[in-house]
């Protein structure tokens, strides 16, 4: 397996002692984990990866999920309809910007 050009973190919320607390987990971030994954394999981005994260410390503007190495920042994820977009933007060497932190 190669090394991903673009990694998606999404975060799940997770605390030092293992349990999910905070926003984007109150929101259900968790399941879109197993969506973002098939887009990424219907949309052919093998070189794609996606994982999930402990606090990113913005909960306030939660769901959030990040796009490496871009750094680029997305809040108030909080529907397939704003992943796609997401992604799509990924796609186009672009960024959602309605969503940028
Ligand atoms: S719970 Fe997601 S940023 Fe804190």
């Amino acid at each position: 397996m190669e090394k991903p050009n673009h990694h998606i973190l999404v975060c799940a919320s997770f605390r030092p002692n293992g349990d999910p607390k905070g926003k984007c987990h109150r929101k259900n971030s968790h399941e879109f984990l197993p969506y973002i994954e098939n887009e990424i394999l219907d949309r052919g981005l093998d070189n794609v990866h996606v994982s999930s994260t402990c606090c990113l410390k913005m909960c306030e503007e939660g769901p959030v999920m990040v796009v490496y190495p871009q750094n680029t920042w997305y809040g108030h994820v909080e529907s397939e309809g704003v992943i796609d977009e997401i992604l799509d933007a990924l796609e186009a060497g672009k960024v959602a910007k309605e969503y940028l932190l």
